[in-house]
């Protein structure tokens, strides 16, 4: 029965399916690095405050650093009856050390133990994620160069819209991963405050420094309340959610290049390095990463729904319902650090087929809300602009031309504020130019924006 850090009170050996059912080894052994980290910054100051020696805490921390590294060689043996990461480092620890070790617990409790290994494990993966998201926007910046002559369609209802500079498409995703990226930074500093000290759930009697331990850790604050501490995990659904709108922009950021991949399309090509054949179909290039970055999307909002309903009905503090808290993060984690490598290396290989996009281009009436701007500039009122573009549209239609190729007595006819120069605005090119607000697809303020972001990226 001493086994277990709780045996003093148990008589009863615990039943081998509790200890099949309750181990959460499986899954939290990769928080090892942290809840070293933490031990250590907590030896420190427990030394510090004179709770245990300066030899002791010395003996401590060597001992969990050599257990640190034989854990990341892979050469330290799990035991499911040691339940979780945080028992089986302490045991260890204790087996080395004996008394000493026994004492790394003073002032402690697993519950703050374990929230701050999980806040020192999200300090991480945000700054990754945000070095990913940053490499990201990289890679759609550094084809502004390549691209800054080729114009897009632009669709809404998926129907042909207004045409756009293809660096506005570009910059379009930059700004969506740049709110992504705030979003984490923001995430970050939320999170930076440190559980440890609470204990259990009430805080101790014992004369701990939390200042110290949050600084030895790098931590910005120490958080207040023990209570709080306990059951908190809201920065995980903060996390969590964060890293939902992540994936919801990858998959549709997916969705629309798997169109844009098909024949009916053909607006891009994708190297073979990145795309999946068919096993029977001999003439298949499938764009399997990017359907598996639409679909691994799924796990990451599954995992914001598992995060909220798991904590919805838990009464303060502490619960062991929390335990299962990892299996969402770490997924949801891996799931969108693996998807956000690939998206970028798609985004800088990738070609526009712009041959096939030119050839298309003045399909669709792209140049129809710009001739409805020219009837304004010459006092048309708005809608009956909107009216008599429209039946010009639909008198294209019957005729089977572009706008530009009506005769100066067509459009007269439907508009006699309509002068030669309408020709000036009119095909897609030269509607596109018309563009001039702030914000727009244009290329005067494209190539702003191009310009401030090559800065924003040569900055970071
Ligand atoms: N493995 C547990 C978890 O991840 C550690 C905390 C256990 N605390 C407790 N009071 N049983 O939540």
């Amino acid at each position: 029965m001493a086994e277990k850090a709780w045996g003093g009170r148990f008589s009863q050996a615990t039943d081998q399916r509790v200890e099949r059912f309750t181990e959460s080894i499986s899954f939290d052994a990769r928080l090892a690095p942290f809840d070293i980290q933490g031990s250590k910054a907590h030896a420190t100051m427990l030394s510090e405050v004179g709770l245990i020696t300066a030899d002791e805490r010395e003996t401590i921390c060597t001992t969990l650093d050599e257990i640190g590294q034989e854990i990341a060689a892979g050469q330290f043996e799990y035991r499911i009856e040691l339940e979780d990461i945080h028992m089986h480092i302490e045991r260890e620890l204790t087996n080395r050390t004996g008394d000493t070790g026994r004492k790394l617990h003073t002032g402690r409790s697993r519950n703050d133990q374990v929230s701050t290994d999980v806040k020192l494990f999200l300090r991480h993966s945000i700054d990754q994620l945000i070095d990913l998201l940053e490499d990201l926007q990289e890679a759609f910046v550094d084809r502004c160069e390549r691209d800054a002559e080729v114009v897009l369609p632009a669709f809404t209802h998926l129907q042909r819209a207004q045409p756009v500079m293809a660096n506005h498409y570009w910059l379009a995703w930059c700004e969506k991963f740049e709110r992504d990226r705030q979003r984490l930074v923001d995430c970050r500093r939320r999170t930076n405050s440190c559980p440890l000290g609470a204990a259990a759930l009430a805080g101790t009697s014992l004369p701990i420094n939390r200042q110290r331990t949050a600084e030895l850790l790098g931590f910005e604050a120490v958080s207040a309340n023990s209570l709080d501490i306990s059951s908190d995990r809201d920065f995980l659904m903060e996390f969590v959610s964060d890293l939902a709108i992540i994936a919801v922009h990858l998959s549709s950021w997916a969705e629309e290049w798997i169109l844009w991949f098909t024949t009916e399309f053909n607006f891009i090509s994708i190297p073979d390095a990145f795309t999946t054949g068919s096993s029977i179909m001999p003439q298949k290039r499938n764009p399997d990463v990017l359907e598996l970055i639409r679909g691994k999307s799924a796990r990451v909002i599954a995992a914001n729904q598992h995060l909220l309903t798991l904590t919805k009905s838990l009464p303060l503090a502490y619960n062991r319902d929390l335990q299962e808290d990892k299996i969402p993060v770490f997924d949801a984690n891996d799931t969108v650090t693996a998807c956000l490598e690939l998206a970028a290396a798609i985004v800088e290989s990738a070609e526009l087929n712009v041959d096939r996009i030119n050839s298309r281009l003045e399909e669709g009436f792209l140049d129809a809300t710009t001739l409805m701007e020219y009837l304004i500039k010459k006092g048309v009122p708005m809608r009956t602009g909107h009216e008599t573009v429209g039946s010009l549209v639909s008198l294209c239609e019957k005729e089977n031309v572009r706008l530009a190729e009506l005769s100066l007595e067509k459009f007269q006819a439907a508009c006699s504020s309509i002068e030669e120069d309408v020709y000036e605005i009119l095909g897609v090119r030269n509607a596109i130019k018309a563009f001039v607000s702030e914000g727009s697809g244009g290329p005067g303020r494209v190539a702003e924006q191009v310009a401030i972001w090559k800065k924003r990226i040569d900055e970071r």
